[in-house]
């Protein structure tokens, strides 16, 4: 009998330590109480890629409403990136069509002093990607909300296509393209822009929640 419960109990701690060691959280880079969920295993790829790739140019499409209190809902890539570059010297842009969302992201930048690194920018993204005359190193597309209605669900895909077709251009060979809220009905705001991407010399490193791309040649 207690040979059986010492081998539960192996079985439970070595599942344990699997599950942490693979959705590890960010510390120390973000402190343990910011619960990024299905976000960690792709944020904490793109930290480290970041790092590797010497990254100083960041953009990204729809801005952290929430501040940090959106770690785990909407992910506050902004504030988690925008920390990166400060510590690394590098700039990141944030595009936001909405006057409460670019307040309430500007908010956490200012809490963080973060304003030195960050800019949150009140546009359409289109408009702004279509402006931006920058070489990108990582570009993060997460704005057009996507929700259960088919109807939504197409123009929020199509919405992410545009974004990247308004910036490729300025996307080098070895630039990171993350793309949040893939694993969702009907293949999240990601379906169409990686079907256009996978046809145009870039490749999948991970499919998760999240599906982050580097082109076929990337060194890294
Ligand atoms: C899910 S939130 C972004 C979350 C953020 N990336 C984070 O990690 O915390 C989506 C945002 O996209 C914005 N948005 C929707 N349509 C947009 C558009 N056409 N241009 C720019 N932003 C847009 C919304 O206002 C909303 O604030």
């Amino acid at each position: 009998m207690y040979i059986f419960l010492w081998i539960v109990a192996i079985v439970l701690i070595v599942y344990a330590m699997v599950k942490f060691l693979k959705y590890r959280p960010l510390t120390p880079f973000m402190p343990y109480k910011y619960n990024f969920g299905k976000r960690r295993v792709t944020f904490r790829k793109v930290l480290d890629l970041l790092e590797k790739t010497n990254a100083k140019m960041i953009v990204e499409t729809g801005t952290s409403r929430a501040g940090l209190k959106g770690a785990k809902g909407d992910g506050a890539a902004t504030i988690v990136f925008g920390k990166w570059a400060k510590e690394n010297g590098a700039f990141m842009h944030s595009v936001d069509i909405s006057e409460d969302s670019v307040k309430g992201s500007q908010a956490e930048v200012d809490a963080q002093e973060l304003n030195n690194h960050v800019t949150v920018h009140l546009s359409d993204s289109l408009l702004f990607l279509k402006n931006f005359k920058e070489k990108v190193d990582f570009l993060y597309l997460d704005s057009y909300d996507y929700s259960k209605d088919l109807e939504v669900q197409r123009l929020s895909q199509e919405h992410h296509l545009k974004e990247f077709m308004a910036i490729e251009n300025q996307l080098h060979e070895n630039t990171i393209v993350l793309i949040d809220d893939c694993r969702l009905p009907n293949g999240g705001k990601g379906k169409t822009v990686i079907a256009y991407m996978l046809k145009n010399d870039w490749k999948i490193l991970i499919e998760a929640y999240q599906v982050l791309l580097v082109r076929k040649e990337f060194k890294f």
